[in-house]
């Protein structure tokens, strides 16, 4: 039996360059793994098995895990079964990464529980077909993306920091985010030069408009640094200070992490 953890990301900058014939939008953005983990128990057995602690996810092809595990079998070939069980903790339409966590998760278990016949590029391909932020798990955690997301440089890890995650109850499709966007003001709107930023957060905040309130009331709280995780509704923030009390929000706190090349996240 494995038990891995499954780390959140966030976007430290999310610049939107446009849209893409294929619907997609090109974009870069500088990543970073955090200790905010689902775990994943996974172990080889006689039959699949997947189940989860949270009742409201499906458990279905519609799953990551299950869409990972899928795309593994297409390229090993050979047979083999696996009970997968994932605790969730991690907050969906957060914008925090958790379901592309758990693919990259997935995939880098069972070539573990395999005696690792995928290298991490195999990985990483497979991880691009799942989903555009999939493959960003396989650097060691600290990398900048392009593309649709899925082409990665990898980046010398940060200084160690704090982080505040505050996620209001609401959540966000991030297809709907995309949708939402006014590419023609992004142009207009240039980044003020601010080392954080995510061009995403307006056309969230239009979809949600207690999104806008939220981030006033923590930079009145004191923090320097208040920016929408990916396309949200979570929210990191840096800074010496604590979330206020805010109705129907959860604020927790975390710290930036790396993993060992040779390992997964600890
Ligand atoms: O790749 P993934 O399945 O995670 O993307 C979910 C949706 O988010 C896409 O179907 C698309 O609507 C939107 N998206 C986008 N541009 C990206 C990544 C995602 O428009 N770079």
């Amino acid at each position: 039996m494995l038990t891995l953890l499954s780390p959140a990301k966030i976007n430290l900058f999310l610049k939107i360059l446009g849209k893409r014939p294929d619907g997609y939008h090109e974009l870069e953005s500088l990543f970073q793994t955090i200790s905010m983990f689902d775990t994943l128990r996974i172990r080889l057995a006689d039959n699949d098995r997947f189940t989860c602690n949270d009742p409201y996810l499906p458990t279905d092809s519609t799953n990551l895990v299950i869409l990972a595990l899928a795309k593994f079998r297409q390229l090993y070939k050979k047979n083999f079964h696996v009970h997968i069980h994932l605790e969730k903790t991690i907050p969906t339409q957060a914008g925090l990464g958790g379901g592309s966590s758990n693919a990259a998760t997935t995939l880098w278990g069972i070539n573990q529980l395999l005696d690792c016949p995928l290298t991490v590029e195999h990985m990483q391909d497979l991880g691009a077909e799942i989903g555009s932020d999939v493959p960003f798990f396989f650097s060691c955690g600290t990398a900048i993306c392009r593309g649709r997301g899925e082409i990665v440089e990898p980046i010398a890890p940060h200084e160690p920091q704090e982080v505040w995650i505050v996620k209001p109850i609401e959540g966000l499709s991030t297809p709907l985010v995309y949708q939402a966007l006014k590419l023609e003001s992004l142009k207009k709107m240039a980044n003020d030069g601010s080392e954080y930023y995510n061009d995403l957060e307006e056309a969230a905040f239009e979809l949600q408009p207690r999104l806008r309130t939220i981030k006033q009331d923590l930079i009145q709280a004191g923090f320097s640094t208040v920016l929408l995780c990916g396309s949200g509704t979570a929210f990191f923030c840096l800074g010496e200070a604590t979330p206020p009390e805010m109705i129907g929000v959860a604020c927790t706190k975390a710290k930036f992490i790396n993993r060992h090349p040779k390992r997964w996240y600890q």
